[in-house]
């Protein structure tokens, strides 16, 4: 089944998998290489539509989505730096960890986030 993509500017990933705990709707994505190597893919998933973006780091992926909350404008090339993601549209930033908007002091505005993880080989993303 193919239940996912990465954004139009990368390869079509191979053998998207469906599975995982009750509750959670994980969903495995081969594109880990691809991802070490240009450390941001946006996947496109569907029902439910769904852009996310993916991120790697030191610390391995961090996945949020990828539509900032101030206007919805796309976060596909988000300045990223220490710990932190910045929309280069007016500038709103978020804390990677927590999803919280930092600047300007949180409105109760965050990004989502998706708990990432790696496993055999594979970029494992829960949607719940
Ligand atoms: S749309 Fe992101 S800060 Fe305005």
């Amino acid at each position: 089944m193919d239940d996912a993509s990465t954004g139009s500017n990368h390869t079509q990933p191979a053998n998207p998998v469906q599975g995982g705990k009750r509750g959670a709707q994980v969903v495995s994505i081969d594109c880990l290489r691809q991802l070490k190597e240009r450390k941001r893919l946006v996947l496109e998933l569907r029902a439910p539509r769904e852009r996310i973006l993916v991120l790697w780091s030191r610390r391995g992926p961090y996945a949020v989505e990828s539509h900032c909350p101030h206007r919805l404008l796309p976060l596909d090339d988000a300045e990223i730096s220490g710990g932190e993601l910045t929309c280069r549209a007016h500038g709103w930033s978020f804390s990677l960890e927590t999803g919280e908007c930092t600047n300007p002091p949180s409105r109760g505005a965050a990004l989502r986030r998706y708990p990432v993880w790696v496993a055999d080989g594979l970029l494992c993303l829960d949607r719940m």
